[in-house]
């Protein structure tokens, strides 16, 4: 079938040079790859597991009910009232949902609301690297520049020096993930307290996407800025449903700041999104948070599991400390690790994320490969089978 609209040769004059900037995502370049073969995908966080029950049929009842119109933009009250709730149990802190929480499409749009609400074109926002792939894109998207410092290897603790020594006089705010993909760090109060301080000091914006929040493992505790002195002039925390309730294809995100900087991102999010889905934020809102039950001692096994597999491979791996992700090294493996996924991709029909990916420089990746170990078991442990023929130089049957 030939489109009408195939033919566009001078359309790729006319972009802007915000989206001209921004390439496509190498991970997607994969993907695609991975999906023709029927690859086994353990590269990517997609929950395990299904939304709870209760949202699901409280969302079709609305579907089916008549509740299909625009919610508030800021969200409907009930779910604000849910996320109050989940931030009491994930972060310690209270917030009121009328003025300090605002539901978005996915933490996604949460990172760009809060982006939009506190810099100018030009400005700059300092983010840790190895960095979550759709930070570069999201930062130049609202028109600011992004000026990476990394975290320091192998621990990848965050060096608040070499923050300091990033600032300039264009920078607004610092973007922080905790706990952290890839790397699986959580980053302790001496980091977060430090890297609020120091945005105080110098009158940023912290924001932190904390999408994993609910996954923090061998006793620690989730740390936030929230709650923390200096919060509320300095910091805007992200969170995401996809991750904590399990359903990312319902596209919930959420906002948690002072009411200054909240109605800030609710009139970037107005021109967005102006919303997010209201029947399924009926759903999303039916949840009883207060009762979930706390599956992190799950994922922690989960964890184990893949990092133990990983050491008998020959891989050097740190145990993560939070999150969905391991990141291994694999410069023992003779070839960069972008070359290296997409061999495995084609030989072995296993979808990892290489690390370049990661890095503002692709060359600062090609030592480290990102696996999930919040997928299906059973996939996962063929998919392991086949890593080790494949690095065993065996065959696999696909
Ligand atoms: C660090 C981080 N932030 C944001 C997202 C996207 O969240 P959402 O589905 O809520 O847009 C992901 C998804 O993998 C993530 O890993």
């Amino acid at each position: 079938m030939t489109s009408s609209l195939e033919h566009s040769p001078r359309a790729g004059a006319r972009l802007s040079r915000r989206v001209s900037g921004i390439g496509s995502m190498r991970l997607a370049e994969l993907m695609r790859l991975a999906a023709g073969i029927g690859a086994i995908d353990i590269a990517l966080g997609i929950p395990p597991g299904e939304p709870p029950a209760e949202a699901v049929r409280a969302a079709t009842g609305a579907l089916t009910g008549g509740r299909n119109q625009y919610a508030p933009p800021e969200g409907l009250l009930a779910l604000r009232e849910t996320i109050a709730e989940l931030a009491r149990r994930h972060r310690g802190v209270t917030v009121d949902p009328a003025t300090e929480v605002t539901i978005t499409c996915g933490a996604t749009e949460g990172v760009l609301n809060a982006l939009l609400a506190v810099t100018d074109p030009g400005d700059e926002v300092v983010l840790f690297e190895p960095f979550y792939e759709n930070y570069p894109g999201m930062i130049e998207l609202a028109g600011a520049v992004a000026r990476p410092v990394p975290l320091d290897g192998p621990g990848w603790r965050l060096d608040l020096e070499a923050v300091r020594a990033a600032l300039t006089p264009r920078t607004r705010a610092v973007l922080l993930n905790t706990p952290h993909n890839p790397t699986g760090r959580a980053f302790d109060e001496d980091e977060v307290a430090g890297l609020l301080d120091l945005c105080a000091r110098h009158d940023l914006v912290l924001i932190t996407d904390e999408v994993y929040e609910g996954y923090v493992y061998d006793g620690r505790r989730h740390v936030s800025p929230l709650g923390r002195p200096g919060a509320a002039e300095h910091a805007i925390v992200v969170g995401s449903l996809s991750k904590s309730l399990q359903m990312s294809g319902w596209r919930l995100g959420y906002c948690l700041a002072s009411p200054a900087f909240t109605a800030a991102v609710r009139r970037a999010h107005e021109r967005t999104t102006v919303g997010a889905p209201g029947p399924l934020q009926v759903g999303a809102a039916a949840v009883d948070v207060a009762g979930l039950a706390d599956d992190s001692a799950y994922f922690q096994r989960r964890r184990d599991h893949l990092v133990d597999r990983l050491g008998e491979l020959g891989l050097t791996v740190a145990r993560p400390e939070g999150g969905w992700f391991v990141l291994a090294a694999v410069d023992t493996l003779g070839r960069p690790s972008d070359l290296l996924a997409e061999e495995l991709v084609r030989s072995a029909g296993v979808l990892v994320a290489p690390g370049t990916s990661f890095f503002t420089d692709p060359a600062g990746g090609r030592r480290w490969m990102r696996m999930t170990f919040v997928r299906d078991e059973g996939r996962t442990e063929e998919a392991l089978d086949r890593l080790r023929n494949f690095l065993s130089g065996g065959h696999h049957d696909r």
